[in-house]
């Protein structure tokens, strides 16, 4: 049996730590022989793959990025997209696909099951949104990252008695949000889940001033929105594949807190920082468990499936239910976070 890996949409760190997982158990304990797509979908409609062997996966574990590229390409894009799809799969050997992708590269791999491709998902994205599972690796990187920061930004914010507003990913969830504001001491985190009053988020920071601290920290969701009515927020720019290009929501937040309150404020964006370099220890052993698991699923034959996190075990669900709904952020971890709040 011959085997394809590809990874979709943003990178992650785990990534290759999924790869190399995958190639392992399917070489040593299947005999199967594994190939690389390169670029995600993008490699399949254009025929551009790669070999994997367990020597070549050598060092992979602790390493950021992807070896075999990513893209948000997908089939669906293009009218004779999976007649592409199917030839390059016929014409490669391959008899089944791992699918390594957040929300966008999972709803294309359940159409592309759907039209009859034995292929199997594996969640991944910082963000921790996909539905049906309760963790996706990457996010412990991205939480710590932004931890990492926040510690930081604590420091000069009381050295100059400053605002920071610091902006992190998660651009329908405020997952990263919630738990680097929760761990890093945050004043105020504001999430998508819940559109902020930019008049609480001052009266917070005013509050907190007033009992004699002049350093504040606001965490801020790349995907947060003020409540309707309050303060304009211009529509991002959408990017080549019709994605919203999000970021700066953190620059309307802190203008409008330096203009309210006359504190100084300043913004600092995480951005791709927080997708780049070694996973966390966590992450290594989640990507090689959603790997193998991936792997086993290939071997069983449960095609339509996807591996997933769930009450402390990896287990599969079917596709379908996994890319028709979004892992929100607890709204009780969200109370707990609020007590701390000013
Ligand atoms: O992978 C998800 C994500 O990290 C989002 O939080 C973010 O909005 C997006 O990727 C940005 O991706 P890119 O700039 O690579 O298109």
């Amino acid at each position: 049996m011959r085997v394809g890996v590809l990874t979709g949409g943003g990178d992650c760190p785990g990534l290759n730590a999924v790869i190399r997982a995958v190639v392992r158990k399917g070489e040593r304990d299947f005999g199967y022989e594994m190939v690389g797509i390169l670029d995600g979908w993008s490699g399949l409609l254009d025929d551009r793959i790669m070999t994997l062997t367990v020597e070549e996966c050598r060092g992979l574990l602790p390493r950021g990025g992807t070896i075999i590229g990513t893209s948000r390409y997908q089939p669906f894009m293009y009218d004779d997209g999976m007649a592409r799809v199917r030839a390059n799969l016929e014409r490669n050997a391959i008899d089944a696909l791992i699918v390594i992708g957040g929300e966008g590269t999972l709803s294309a791999a359940s159409r592309v099951h759907e039209e009859g491709i034995p292929l199997v998902g594996v969640p991944k994205t910082i963000d921790n949104d996909v539905g049906g599972t309760e963790r996706t690796f990457g996010f412990d990187t991205a939480v710590q990252i932004a931890t990492d920061a926040i510690d930081r930004l604590h420091t000069t914010a009381e050295s100059h008695n400053r605002v920071m507003v610091v902006e992190v990913m998660g651009r329908h969830v405020g997952h990263i949000a919630t738990w680097a504001g929760m761990a890093g001491g945050a004043t105020v985190t504001l999430v998508p889940e819940e559109p902020f009053d930019i008049d609480e988020v001052c009266d917070a920071l005013t509050r907190r001033h007033g009992r004699g601290r002049y350093a504040s920290i606001v965490v801020v969701a790349e995907g947060a929105l003020p409540k309707k009515g309050t303060i304009e927020v211009q529509e991002p720019p959408v990017d080549q594949y019709g994605h919203k290009r999000l970021g700066g929501i953190c620059n309307v937040v802190a203008s409008e807190i330096e203009a309210r309150t006359g504190f100084e404020t300043r913004v600092t964006v995480l951005g791709h920082v927080q997708r780049g370099g070694t996973p966390t220890s966590l992450d290594r052993v989640l990507s090689t468990w959603f790997g193998v698991a991936a792997m086993e699923a290939v071997h069983d034959g449960k095609y339509g499936s996807m591996v997933a996190f769930r009450g402390g075990e990896v287990v599969t669900v079917p596709l379908a239910d996994a890319v028709g709904s979004l892992n929100y952020t607890s709204p009780e971890l969200l109370r707990t976070a609020r007590t701390f709040f000013a």
